[in-house]
């Protein structure tokens, strides 16, 4: 059985790829995708964009990216890791690991026609063991994901209304393709900022990735020796 590993970016799963002494294996030559294999792992990192030579972070590349692992490995089950913002109004800290809790969503897709509204949000399926999530410490939150960095006024009243205690930019996007091909996904993400914090995104985001990556390494580790 392949358990398969989507990190958006390098310096999400290179400790992770360090740690367990995973060997490169395969560029996708159209989109940069970097896959490393291992142990029943295969591990898909978004890459690096050719043009812009930064990490292919994102909804656009999520979606790609996660069609290509499942079409090429054909997992039993994908893991989604990577970091994310929180909110302190409902007790997220920086470095706190959630859990996905049983729906991913989206805030920044606002179709305001008639029948594509619940299409836009999304209300995708997410596996979630609460048991689990207790066990290894972890929160369990719903995650939300659009493709900016900061947080609209309007992104601000989709999440709160979607309940939404997790913000980043592929969960929603990777449930998207999952739910087509049957394959289950977890969720698991890293605080970095406090998305209803004074300081700018960007800045704590910054300050925080080490911190938060390693909290992350941490929980994929005790995930993973739960895993079958
Ligand atoms: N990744 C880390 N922090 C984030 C935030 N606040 N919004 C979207 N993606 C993030």
């Amino acid at each position: 059985m392949t358990l398969a590993l989507q990190f958006a970016m390098a310096a999400e799963a290179t400790p992770f790829l360090e740690r367990r002494g995973l060997a490169h294996a395969h560029t996708d030559p159209r989109y940069g995708f970097e896959f490393h294999e291992g142990d029943g792992l295969v591990v898909a990192i978004a890459g690096t964009h050719p043009r812009y030579r930064v990490d292919s972070i994102g909804t656009i590349s999520a979606v790609l990216l996660t069609s290509t692992l499942l079409e090429r490995y054909r997992p039993a089950l994908v893991v989604n890791a990577g970091t994310a913002g929180g909110f302190q109004a409902r007790g997220a800290k920086v470095g706190d690991v959630f859990l996905g809790a049983e729906v991913a969503v989206f805030h920044d897709r606002r179709i305001p026609l008639p029948g594509f509204e619940a299409m836009g949000r999304a209300h995708l399926p997410v596996h979630c063991d609460r048991a689990l999530a207790a066990k290894l410490g972890l929160k369990v939150g719903v995650v939300s994901t659009g493709d900016s960095l900061d947080c609209t006024p309007e992104d601000l009243a989709q999440l709160t209304a979607l309940g939404a205690q997790v913000k980043e930019m592929e969960a929603a996007s990777i449930a998207w393709v999952c739910e087509r091909h049957g394959v289950p996904l977890v969720l698991l993400k890293a605080i970095t900022d406090l998305v209803d914090h004074p300081s700018a995104t960007s800045e704590q985001f910054v300050k925080n990735l080490a911190l938060a990556v390693g909290r992350l390494t941490d929980a994929l580790e005790a995930l993973m020796e739960q895993l079958p």
